[in-house]
């Protein structure tokens, strides 16, 4: 039977991401915003692109969560901008609110979703959504890894002239400055990157990839990344519509594992059917260890900071 994803926010982020589901053409998406017409529009130039590229023209925008109802996955972009003059933490209360919002009605129309919360800051709003949500643990899941990881790959790529497809690595962390790209399991067709590169060159790597979304804003000028991030969404609902099993960084929510208690962290999981359905405790060098205790603070301070708003 035919899945119902339900993608809330119609912006770049959104409209993208259902797009590139639309194009699996295993799920009926519904595409929620509050900006009326949009959603609408935008799903019924998508409806008309379904003969050409081939998928069904069964989706559907809307203004409210009626036809969002009994949805079996939910992708949470909907939230604004930083602008000009705000600060983080206006911005943490700002999309706080819309995230709890968005989450307490989702809770009430698709109690049996796994939810997948992209707005950012993500480690916070998955925090938001989680509360809101009163959903388990392996069914809120937060996206930054794969497109942290994805960044990662593909510098490595340009850097050693290789296939992006054969490198392998990935990053955990908090999903932003403090992000630990873990370079010991970095690997092109199963050779250590430290075998194939120089620290320097590698840490340089590393950096970019930290910097990475600030180096699309800073080129767009107004909004962010849309591409990388919706695809790491479709690659995260396919391991779960098709039970693949994926190994995927993804934040979850850690309870003890890695010594971090209560907190919402890029860690490595296995997503399935049932959305996260375990966190693998890779050994990690000193370094890695310490850099992910250090972005685990980071985000605590800004729990804490968005708990006090
Ligand atoms: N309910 C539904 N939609 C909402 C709500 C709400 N309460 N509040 C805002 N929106 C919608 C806006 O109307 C807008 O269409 O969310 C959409 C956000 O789209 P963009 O501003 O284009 O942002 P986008 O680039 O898609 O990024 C969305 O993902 O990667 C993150 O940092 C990014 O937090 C941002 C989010």
């Amino acid at each position: 039977m035919r899945q119902k994803i339900t993608v809330v926010g119609a912006g770049q982020v959104g409209a993208t991401c259902a797009q590139r589901l639309a194009e699996r053409d295993y799920a009926d998406v519904v595409l929620v915003d509050i900006v009326e017409g949009l959603p609408q529009g935008k799903v019924l130039d998508m409806n008309q692109s379904g003969p050409i590229v081939g998928y069904e023209p069964n989706h559907t925008g809307a203004g409210d969560y009626e036809e969002a109802s009994g949805s079996d996955i939910v992708i949470i972009t909907s939230g604004s901008p930083r602008k000009p003059g705000m600060s983080r933490d206006d911005l943490l209360e700002v999309n706080k609110s819309i995230v709890g919002d968005v989450a307490g009605q989702i809770a009430e129309k698709a109690p049996d979703a796994t939810v997948i919360v992209v707005t950012n800051p993500l480690d916070a709003m998955c925090h938001a959504a989680y509360d809101a949500l009163g959903f388990p643990r392996q069914r809120v899941i937060g996206m930054a890894g794969i497109l942290d990881s994805a960044r990662f790959r593909t510098f490595i790529a340009w850097e050693l002239g290789v296939s992006a497809r054969d490198v392998t690595g990935f990053v955990l962390g908090g999903h932003g400055d403090t992000m630990v790209p873990v370079v010991s399991y970095t690997s092109v067709a199963g050779v250590p990157i430290r075998q194939l590169l120089e620290d320097e060159r590698i840490e340089e790597i590393v950096q970019r990839t930290r910097d990475g979304g600030a180096e699309v804003g800073k080129l767009l000028q107004t909004g962010s990344a849309f591409y990388a991030p919706s695809a790491a969404v479709a690659e995260m609902v396919d391991s779960i519509v098709l039970d693949q099993k994926r190994i995927l960084p993804c934040a979850a929510l850690c309870q003890g594992e890695y010594d971090i208690d209560g907190l919402f962290v890029g860690v490595p999981v296995r997503l399935g059917h049932d959305g996260i359905e375990e966190i693998l405790q890779i050994e990690l060098t000193d370094e890695e260890r310490s850099g992910l205790s250090h972005s685990a603070d980071s985000v605590r301070e800004l729990v804490d900071a968005m708990a006090k708003l």
